[in-house]
């Protein structure tokens, strides 16, 4: 079997980029024969960046309904919560050990925070915590506690798991193959999806549309979206244009391409977006009804991502971390 792993930090509202960029393919993926799929809240990450606790708490529950309603059915596959898997530290552990500083120096989140220092005329390391610098670390962790051979995720994190095949590597190296290479998963359609001012969708540039915000906020969302100034009947660059890049990442082939020629023969811009709200609206509203539904009952939701963690560290992260500390020299705990 092919086991496909990924997550998403529970710092806020989950969003388009999100979807098109982790959850739709992941769920794709887990629909094939012979896989095996692990789909989890990051809520260790989201400490490196958010320090409300309501804010996590909340995030982790909207992010968990976003999943179920999406369609991911927890009787087939491995859905948990990261912090309910306390493996994950401990494998940190053992990765920061084998892990080589100078590789992290060039990991794109910390490297930003040290370009936005130099700018500023400030200390390299001004501001930036161990857990910003360590993130690609706890990162492998979760990739490598399960072994898993895929890792479908927007092109922003590819870095990351180049990084999981390197610990992974130099672990094997000293210790004997204990992990499988990990491979990124990128659909090269969607891999960045532009937000409302035309950068990467993000939950750090405040740019985002959310994945089930109702359709009256998603109509004047797409609405907002920055675009160029040509006027209707002017050809326009639909390359160029977010409201093209994010219509193509709704849309079939077929109409893609007939939405390229509208491009090219002038639509005006509020017809455009007119195409692209309806284009979205039409593939998340049944979802998002059944979001509405059970985001009332965070209980249930609650119930089931225990029992999830639960299962998947007693198949898989519990003899995994025995093997591991016995591998390094720790004593057994089993
Ligand atoms: P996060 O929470 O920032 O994003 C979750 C997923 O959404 C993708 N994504 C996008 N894809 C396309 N266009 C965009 N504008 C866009 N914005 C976000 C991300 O690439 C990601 O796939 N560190 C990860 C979470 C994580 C993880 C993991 C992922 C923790 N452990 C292990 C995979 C495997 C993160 O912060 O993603």
């Amino acid at each position: 079997t092919t086991r496909v792993l990924t997550g998403i930090t529970t710092s806020g509202t989950p969003h388009l980029g999100n979807y098109v960029g982790a959850i739709r393919p992941a769920l794709a993926a887990s629909a094939r024969d012979g896989v095996e799929s692990f789909f989890f809240l990051a809520d260790y990450h989201a400490l490196i960046k958010v320090t409300d606790p309501a804010r996590v708490q909340r995030s982790t529950l909207e992010i968990a309904a976003t999943w179920l309603a999406c369609g991911l059915d927890p009787d087939r596959v491995w859905f948990y919560r990261q912090s309910d898997v306390p493996e994950t530290t401990e494998l940190t552990w053992l990765l920061t050990c084998v892990a080589g500083k100078g590789l992290l120096n060039r990991a794109h989140a910390y490297k930003a925070a040290v370009d936005r220092n130099r700018e500023a005329g400030e200390d390299d390391d001004a501001g930036v915590t161990a857990g910003l610098f360590m993130y690609p670390v706890l990162m492998s962790a979760d990739i490598l506690l399960f072994n898993a051979h895929q890792v479908p995720v927007g092109r922003d994190q590819v870095q990351h798991i180049e990084m999981a095949r390197d610990f992974a590597q130099r672990f094997n190296h000293v210790y004997g193959a204990h992990f499988t290479l990990p491979e990124a998963i990128v659909d090269e359609q969607v891999a960045t999806l532009p937000g409302l001012d035309g950068r990467k969708m993000s939950k750090s540039y405040d740019n985002t549309i959310p994945l089930f915000a109702p359709r009256r906020q998603l109509e004047k969302l797409v609405y907002g979206i920055v675009t160029d100034s040509r006027a209707p009947g002017e050809p326009k660059d639909a390359e160029g244009s977010n409201v093209f890049q994010l219509y193509r990442a709704f849309a079939s082939d077929a109409e893609t391409a007939a939405f390229r020629q509208a491009f090219a023969d002038g639509i005006a811009w509020g017809e455009a977006k007119r195409q692209l709200f309806e284009r979205i609206d039409v593939e998340i509203a049944p979802m998002r009804e059944k979001y509405e539904a059970l985001i009332a009952h965070p209980e249930r939701i609650e119930a089931q991502l225990r029992d999830g963690a639960q299962r998947v560290r007693a198949r898989y992260a519990t003899p995994l971390l025995q093997a591991l500390r016995d591998a390094v020299g720790l004593r057994d705990l089993g």
